[in-house]
């Protein structure tokens, strides 16, 4: 259950911070990928070297790492977790998040993660107890976050009560359940097609475009998040992914593309064409390196073949196909004329037009359009963004 899982743990000033080190252990056994954040306080109680080493990745400290100016990006890293959890959460930590104040890496992650968060408070029973403790629990519940129950039992303090940070196999327990329950695509099989087509010229020549395969990777990540099983074939590109339900089958042509997408997709539940294939390919490719002559060179190209509208005619009832357009003018005439003809049930219209949009970019501007539902304009964002959008429009067309 929380195999590929990708845990972001925030740790902070608090005695129970010597039990975070076990969940780290507990929850990378468990196959899960996990990242440390963690308070200035936090590390008063445990060393980043215990938690980096356990966690097989370097802990999050500082906002600005060093003199250089080089900063941890907050907002990729709530973007990358599928969930955060915060354990042990002191006093001093639940009551900035339920206040929004923003001095360190963790609430700056908290402030803007999207995912679901858990928190585990842990403290002396008086404090847990008082007014304002209370109110800031409840208020971050309002707020949808999770709270894992402190325990009763003996305290640092001496004492005896409420307060205890849950047990780390608590704390799993609860994580399972969520992902056991949050996962819209569990069952479901994908396939994503991304990046390039390099058509061959000669052996080291090739006709290719600017496709960096961003967008299609970020698809893939997502629906694998939401629990499908994705095939992923991917034209060359420099991306490379870790989650254990995305499959890569690396290809280089069109026709090596169309071959896996014409095998693969009678077993899938949907398809999302994000490939960048390109039209034509050379009619020949030259066994030798062409020589330069005075003449010029005319290469003859003919039609590759369209992948999107074979998968279209060999769609059946129950599949779904997800396609993207690029256009530079009457974009969403021509877009709908795309998602008919190709028979998709849903296209993605990118704008070259704005900056920051398109190839090579890592923001993107769309427009998702189906036959049933009104145009959906997303405004510039970041293409793990708009891969949020798309698969969420792409999973209330399964529902
Ligand atoms: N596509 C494909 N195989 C091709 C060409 C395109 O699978 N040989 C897919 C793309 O991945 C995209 C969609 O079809 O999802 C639209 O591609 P696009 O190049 O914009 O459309 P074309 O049909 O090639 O039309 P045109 O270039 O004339 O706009």
């Amino acid at each position: 259950m929380l195999s590929g899982k990708r845990i972001l743990l925030g740790i902070t000033g608090s005695i129970a911070a010597y039990k975070s080190a076990g969940l780290v252990r507990l929850l990378v056994k468990a196959g899960a990928e996990v990242k440390v954040v963690m308070t200035p306080a936090a590390r008063e109680f445990i060393t980043p070297l215990t938690l980096s080493t356990l966690s097989k990745n370097p802990v999050l400290l500082d906002l600005v790492k060093d003199e250089s100016g080089q900063w941890t990006n907050h907002v990729e890293l709530g973007l990358w977790a599928d969930v955060f959890v915060i354990a042990p959460a002191s006093a001093n930590t639940v009551a900035k998040m339920a206040n929004g104040l923003c001095d360190n890496l963790l609430l700056a992650t908290y402030l803007s993660a999207r995912c679901q968060i858990f928190f585990a408070p842990a403290m002396d029973l008086d404090m847990l107890k008082h007014e304002s403790t209370q109110a800031n629990i409840k208020k971050l519940i309002s707020a949808g976050n999770e709270l894992i129950n402190p325990t009763y039992g003996e305290l640092a303090s001496g004492l005896t009560g409420h307060g205890r940070m849950a047990e780390p196999e608590e704390i799993i327990d609860r994580l399972k359940s969520f992902f056991s329950a949050h996962q819209p695509l569990k069952g479901k099989k994908a396939l994503v097609t991304a990046g390039p087509t390099y058509e061959a010229i000669d052996p080291v020549r090739f006709i290719g475009n600017n496709s960096s395969g961003k967008m299609g990777f970020a698809i893939a990540e997502e629906l694998a998040k939401q629990g499908a099983a994705v095939i992923l074939i991917s034209g060359p590109t420099h991306l490379q992914t870790t989650h254990p339900r995305i499959k890569i089958i690396n290809i280089v042509s069109a026709d090596e593309m169309h071959r896996a997408a014409t095998y693969h997709f009678p077993q899938v539940d949907m398809a999302v064409l994000s490939a960048a294939v390109a039209d034509f390919k050379p009619a020949q490719k030259a066994t030798q390196k062409i020589k330069k002559t005075d003449a010029g060179l005319n290469i003859e190209l003919i039609k590759n073949p369209d992948i999107a509208a074979d998968l279209g005619k060999m769609k059946k009832e129950g599949q779904y196909i997800v396609g993207f357009a690029l256009e530079t003018e009457n974009e969403l005439a021509n877009a709908q004329k795309k998602l008919q003809a190709k028979n998709f049930d849903l296209i993605v219209l990118n704008s070259l037009k704005d900056p920051g949009a398109g190839f090579s970019h890592d923001t993107n501007q769309v427009s998702l359009i189906s036959p049933t539902h009104p145009v959906k304009e997303i405004s510039l964002r970041s293409k793990k963004e708009i891969a949020i959008e798309i698969v969420k429009a792409l999973t209330e067309l399964h529902a």
